[in-house]
């Protein structure tokens, strides 16, 4: 290729890059972990997906599709067999009847649903209310839709949950949703429906839209998980977002799907239209095996977790390092704050002294300082090397 060796990429004094985009930081997780990528034996609690492989009834769906010759482009909406069969799934589950012609659209993974969620309902300068400590791209994403995160914190006074006293005060007259996500990425926090309707009363009260990301709704160790939308006046102002890659160990097929009113999906579709086409078929035929026949696998997963759940809680509380029991997901949220160290010096001197990743607690929110997430979405064995190396790390500080 002649002159290709001259084609070095290098900072040249052109017009400005986008400022909303250059304003926001890029995610602690990510630069933390290209770093744990290069070190040996480092047993990792940092990854937040299944340690589990996508089972084997939906690997084997995906390549007897590929073998009938199924590589096409979808409907933009996304398989209407899929459609159908969450349709089925989300009612048997909660009772809520979604007509899959127009209130379901098949997205890449949730993390598509949630961009084009925001896009379809902010105008520039709505402001969403975030619980935190919350999943690391809530904040992101509402930026970049244009919309103004307004952060709330939650502690572990209440489980980390967040309450309808705190939504109702940080409500002004530009507040036009609220994003909820329980079971929660960090803490495993979950809500009761007792709780989380007195914050839909307030939410109604105030006309605001719900963004609701469910995706830990299968991993909840006991009592039900409550679906938002199932909650009194929540139907129709709730966009539910949920998906295939926590529950099955799919995230690497990125599907997922958003439930909603249908002139919110027409609205989120039209932004899926011209931006994404339609989410891959080779997905969607897996995701629909998963969501047809995948409920044992779920089960089994989820048992798995509960016993690792208990393992390491147990073993944080004993090293000193207290930390509730989380009713979802697969984190636990231990408190550092007696090591005297930050979260991220923390999570820094452990990975370099002793081996072990975690991630630092101020990556989900300012109100995570103090705190470290640890996900149990590995092995026993390696949860019980983490702990011993923990523990070794804990007695050298004090
Ligand atoms: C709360 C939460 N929402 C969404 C996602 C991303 O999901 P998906 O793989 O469906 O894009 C994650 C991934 O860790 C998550 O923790």
């Amino acid at each position: 290729m002649r002159g290709a060796s001259n084609r070095r990429a290098r900072i040249i004094d052109m017009k400005p890059l986008c400022k909303i985009v250059s304003d926001v930081p890029a995610s602690g997780i990510r630069k933390f972990f290209d770093v744990v990528s290069q070190m040996k034996d480092v047993v990792s609690l940092g990854v937040g997906e299944p340690d589990f492989v996508t089972p084997w009834r939906v690997r084997e769906a995906a390549i007897y599709s590929l073998e009938r010759g199924y590589t096409n482009y979808t409907s933009n909406y996304g398989l209407l067999e899929l459609r159908t069969a969450i349709a089925e799934h989300v009612n048997a589950r909660e009772g809520l009847q979604y007509n899959p012609e127009n209130q379901i659209l098949i997205t890449v993974g949730v993390s598509e649903g949630m961009d084009l969620a925001l896009r379809a309902i902010l105008n520039p300068g709505d402001e969403v209310i975030v619980p935190e400590p919350c999943y690391v791209s809530y904040k992101p994403c509402v930026v970049f839709a244009g919309g103004v995160p307004i952060p709330l914190c939650s502690d572990p006074s209440t489980g980390f949950a967040t309450t309808a006293d705190r939504v109702a005060k940080s409500i002004t007259p530009n507040t036009k949703a609220i994003l909820l996500s329980y079971p929660c990425n960090p803490t495993g926090a979950t809500m009761s429906a007792e709780e989380l309707q007195k914050i839909v009363d307030v939410v109604a009260e105030n006309d605001l839209y719900i963004i609701t990301d469910e995706i830990y709704d299968r991993l909840t160790y006991s009592g039900r998980h409550c679906c938002v939308a199932t909650l009194k006046q929540a139907y129709d102002r709730t966009i539910l977002l949920n998906g295939f890659s926590k529950a099955y160990a799919m995230t690497g097929w990125r599907i997922a799907y958003a439930a909603s009113r249908p002139d919110i999906i027409e609205m989120m579709m039209k932004i899926h239209q011209y931006t994404m086409l339609c989410a891959s078929i080779m997905g969607q035929m897996a995701a629909l095996e998963a969501i047809k026949n995948g409920d044992g696998d779920t089960e089994d997963m989820v048992a798995q977790y509960d016993q690792r759940r208990r393992l390491i809680v147990s073993g944080l509380n004993q090293i000193g390092l207290p930390c509730v029991l989380p009713n979802g997901a697969f984190y636990a949220f231990p408190s550092i704050e007696s090591t005297g160290l930050s979260s991220e010096e923390f999570s820094e001197r452990l990975l370099f002294e002793e081996k072990v990743a975690v991630v630092p607690g101020n990556a989900f929110g300012d109100c995570g300082e103090g705190f470290v997430r640890c996900s149990y979405a590995t092995s026993i064995d390696k949860i019980e090397t983490a702990l011993e190396r923990i523990e070794k790390f804990v007695k050298k500080l004090s």
